[in-house]
């Protein structure tokens, strides 16, 4: 980090695959959006690679990484499918969900992207560049999202490039992703399987699938198994305020459906997540919102309610986070 002296920009043809592929494959770093957010991968296989997506990102310590692999049997060859990961394979791959589970003997996701566990986090993209540019690369690619340690996720190329830029050797451009937020992530380790990261399918779509309830998630902490789990994570540089049917003075106001808290008036800046209270426009927007409204250099975002069930679990998750005390 630091000596490079410039990100190369991607376009999403074959060219662009080829390159970002390439560069993967002799263990640079390579940005590519997936449908959830963008993400920051490196060759999975390989601990030197993996070490640097931990410099780049300034991430204070190792924790495990999300391996993105490009078909269901690809991720069967690195970890232990019990009926209900299989299930939940079956239902949700490609998409936006990660499943955590043992290793499997041929595993080649190395120890480091596992931080030393014994079990592995899988995901098959559904966003069509991410899975053209796995297939191009034939290993793992480990990837969390492409941001600064403790920031906003990226949902566009250019977010990326405010964070990384010069960090990395090059970001594949395919514009917004579509969800815009992370994957949930189910760990299947055996017993019930828990929901460790609310995320882009609805935690009522998993019960469905799997006929019973999911464990809760550990409690928010500050010793946290993952920085996902961190209590003060997708922090934007603004405060954040809420559950705000009210404006203060000077706030920017960020809402979501129709109805106008008191004084909307006196916002510095307002936004709508979705005019027709629609989660996944919600979802879609969320960071990138908050990235807007802190370029304006706001002092506190004050948000308005938003349903907890379905997405409103994660928009909420994440709002939490980026509301904690840091
Ligand atoms: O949508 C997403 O999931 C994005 C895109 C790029 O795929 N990736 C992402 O990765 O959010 P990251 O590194 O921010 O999230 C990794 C999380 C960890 O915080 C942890 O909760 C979980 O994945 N994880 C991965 N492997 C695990 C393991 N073996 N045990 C427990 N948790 C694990
Ligand atoms: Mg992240």
């Amino acid at each position: 980090p630091g000596s490079m002296v410039q990100t190369e920009r991607l376009s999403p043809d074959a060219a662009g695959i080829a390159r970002a592929a390439s560069i993967l494959r002799r263990g640079g770093l390579v940005a590519f959006p997936t449908e959830t957010v963008y993400g920051l991968g490196a060759d999975a296989t390989s601990a030197e690679a993996v070490t640097g997506i931990y410099a780049a990102k300034d991430r204070p310590r190792f924790n495990p990484l999300i391996s993105h692999v490009d078909s269901v049997k690809a991720a069967q060859r690195q970890g232990v499918f019990d009926d209900v990961a299989s299930r939940l394979a079956r239902a949700f791959w490609p998409g936006p969900l990660t499943l955590v589970v043992p290793v499997a003997p041929g595993c080649t996701v190395c120890d480091l992207a596992r931080a030393g566990l014994d079990s592995v986090g899988l995901r098959v993209p559904s966003h069509p560049l991410a899975r053209k540019l796995l297939a191009a690369v034939g290993r793992p690619v480990a990837a969390p999202s492409a941001n600064r340690s403790g920031r906003v996720s990226p949902t566009r190329a250019e977010h990326v490039l405010v964070d990384l830029d010069h960090r990395i050797e090059a970001v594949l451009d395919g514009g917004a992703t579509e969800v815009g937020i992370e994957s949930t992530i189910v760990a299947c380790l055996g017993g019930t399987p828990r929901l460790l990261r609310p995320g882009g399918v609805p935690r009522e779509a998993i019960e469905a699938v799997i006929e019973g309830r999911l464990d809760l998630p550990p409690a928010v902490s500050s010793a946290p198994v993952a920085p996902g789990m961190l209590a003060s994570h997708y922090a934007p540089r603004a405060q954040v305020r809420l559950n705000a049917t009210t404006i203060r003075p000077g706030e920017a106001a960020l809402l979501f459906g129709r109805m106008r808290p008191a004084n909307a008036d006196q916002a510095h800046a307002t936004l709508n997540l979705s005019e027709n209270g629609d989660l996944r426009e919600a979802a879609a927007r969320l960071f990138s919102a908050l990235r807007s409204l802190d370029a304006a250099d706001i002092g506190t975002i004050a948000v308005s309610p938003i349903p907890d069930a379905g997405l409103g679990e994660a928009i909420n998750d994440r709002l939490r986070r980026a509301a904690a005390e840091r």
